[in-house]
């Protein structure tokens, strides 16, 4: 009798002790997973937090709500391509494969920041037919991504360089060989962009023999409301 008792509690804690083991295995998994992604993500927090914060894009200041972040870097001389990032992804660079000498132009439905197209025009052997076929046909609510690469201006001629200007461009107008050209527009914003910079094509300043230095530009761009 006492010893059927003795077995039967055993058995209990048996039973208990296995149940808290499994139980413990179990949970204490979890735990480990939700701590180890803590770990990483304090550790994504943190890194970048000593040096400098980077936000969307890379950028040294993040957007408020409601607006997309971008970055944009021109091609430096004809050796490096240019890059679009655009509400953190990167829509066009080397790396994409999707860029080339000239003018680097996306695309971008300004309501939704989904991506329309990309295409580079040769501005320099090129001819300016494609790059009208292509900006001419781009509805309102569309916002237009520039970055020059190389040679952005021998091309260009009036009828491109004012539907650039219609878009918000300041310096479309004056553009020429070899000049750095960046450029944040849009079709039916009806003001100048404040997301432009143009620098010369100028001997006595080039940083590169032949070409100036790279131009680079972040901002936040407020999405279109309808
Ligand atoms: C942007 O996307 C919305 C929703 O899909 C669409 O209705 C609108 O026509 C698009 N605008 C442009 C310029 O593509």
């Amino acid at each position: 009798m006492r010893c059927s008792a003795f077995i039967r509690i055993v058995v209990v804690l048996l039973t208990l002790l296995t149940t808290w083991y499994f139980a413990e295995k179990f949970y204490s998994n979890k735990v480990d997973m939700k701590s180890l992604r803590s770990m990483f993500d304090n550790k994504a927090e943190e890194a970048p937090r000593k040096k400098k914060v980077k936000f969307s894009c890379g950028n040294e200041k993040p957007c408020p709500d409601g607006y997309f972040a971008f970055q944009i870097i021109s091609g430096a001389a004809n050796v490096v391509g240019p890059s679009i990032c655009f509400d953190n992804t990167i829509i066009m660079s080397s790396v994409k494969n999707n860029i080339g000498r000239g003018l680097n132009i996306a695309l971008i439905n300004a309501s939704t920041g989904a991506l329309i197209k990309t295409n580079a025009f040769d501005m320099y052997s090129g001819d300016v037919k494609p790059l009208l076929e292509f900006i001419k046909p781009v509805k309102d609510g569309t916002l237009v991504f520039v970055a020059s690469y190389d040679d952005p201006g021998t091309k260009l001629n009036d009828e491109a360089r004012s539907i650039f200007t219609d878009f918000g461009s300041s310096y479309a107008k004056k553009v020429r060989f070899r000049d750095g050209w960046i450029f944040v527009g849009g079709k039916g914003i009806n003001a100048k962009s404040p997301f432009e910079q143009h620098i010369k094509n100028n001997k006595e300043t080039n940083k590169y023999d032949g070409w100036p230095e790279v131009l680079e530009m972040e901002g936040c761009i407020p999405k279109k409301s309808n």
